[in-house]
């Protein structure tokens, strides 16, 4: 079970949420919950009732236009999280583009912190080896290539004006929001892949709170720092799919080497390593899931993502 957040101990801030979406909206939460202002941007309407009753201020504006950027950031902030997602679309323009009008757009008024949530897809190792921050980032394909072009903005602009931090984040995973998981319960008898690939997860509740301890600690080291968010145990997929069967009492699945992996296609999938969260963890960062073990709802008994009890 998770335990009772840490109390976030620095002066309320105003914090704009640029991509208030299923990360973003969490954190909006927690740091509401501690007394800050926060705003949650969204490209599209239809979320700000759910936003609004986190007590989050919504906000509609594209992020990847001059002007959308310019009403995101209006009146400026001193904390702003950039955590839109193309959802496997075009990562040129939200991410690359996104940041660019963002960093424009604030400009004359930099936030003290600026927090990115990008992700581990910039790695592309492929021995099974522990990967750590100061390992070779040098994806082969185009959605890693345009995280890392963001990345470099960031960077770039950061030069010490701010404080800002990369969050690389492994497969995002928490309430409402377990892909093998659903596929298994609802009695997938393939799953694409050969079993043999390394999976490194995060529960979105140790994300969240992985950019609240960086909020905290060392926030006034303006040196531009790039931190792996991801849990203790990267874990088989062969491993992690027995283990899902075993608890949900059925058969396991076969996998199929050939068939396309995950949205992003093959071109993300031969990636395969272990990434390693040592530096967050020396830090005194520490998952409240290790593993999925504790991160998963328990199985088989309660009720997932529509709400439906799951038949045992
Ligand atoms: N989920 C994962 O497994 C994973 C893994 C690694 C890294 N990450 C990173 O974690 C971050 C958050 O992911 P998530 O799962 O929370 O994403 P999400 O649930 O898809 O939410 C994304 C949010 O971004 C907003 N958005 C997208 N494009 C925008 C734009 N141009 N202008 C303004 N808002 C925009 C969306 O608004 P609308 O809903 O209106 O479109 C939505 O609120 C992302 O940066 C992602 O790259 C996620």
């Amino acid at each position: 079970m998770p335990r009772a957040v840490t109390c976030i101990k620095v002066a309320p801030m105003r914090t704009i949420i640029l991509g208030c979406g299923y990360v973003g909206s969490a954190l909006g939460a927690e740091l509401v919950r501690h007394g800050h202002e926060v705003i949650g941007v969204t490209r599209s309407t239809g979320s700000e009732q759910a936003i609004i009753a986190l007590g989050i201020q919504p906000r509609v504006a594209d992020c990847s236009t001059s002007d959308g950027a310019r009403m995101a950031c209006e009146g400026g902030a001193d904390m702003v999280v950039f955590s839109v997602s193309s959802r496997g679309g075009d990562y040129r323009r939200t991410y690359v583009e996104g940041m660019r009008q963002v960093l424009s757009a604030l400009e004359s008024q930099p936030p003290r912190y600026f927090f990115f949530t990008g992700s581990t897809a910039v790695y592309a190792q492929t021995d099974g080896g522990w990967v750590a921050e100061d390992a070779p980032a040098e994806p082969p394909h185009e959605n890693g290539k345009r995280l890392l072009e963001t990345e470099n903005l960031l960077r770039a602009a950061a030069a010490r004006r701010f404080t800002a931090r990369v969050l690389r984040l492994s497969g995002v995973y928490g309430p409402g929001r377990h892909a093998v998981l659903d596929k298994l319960r609802g009695g997938a008898e393939t799953l694409p892949g050969d079993g043999n690939r390394w999976i490194n997860q995060i529960h979105r509740d140790d994300a969240v709170q992985a950019i609240l301890f960086l909020m905290r600690s060392g926030n006034e080291d303006r040196a531009f720092r790039i931190f792996n968010v991801t849990d203790d145990a990267p874990v088989l997929q062969r491993d992690y799919v027995a283990w899902l069967c075993r608890h949900l009492g059925r058969p396991p699945p076969r996998f199929q080497p050939d068939a396309p992996l995950g949205r992003g296609g093959r071109e993300g999938t031969a990636a395969n390593r272990r990434i390693s969260n040592h530096r967050l963890r020396a830090q005194g960062w520490a998952p409240r899931h290790p593993s999925y073990r504790e991160g998963l709802p328990p199985l088989p008994a309660a009720p997932f993502g529509n709400g439906r009890a799951v038949p045992i």
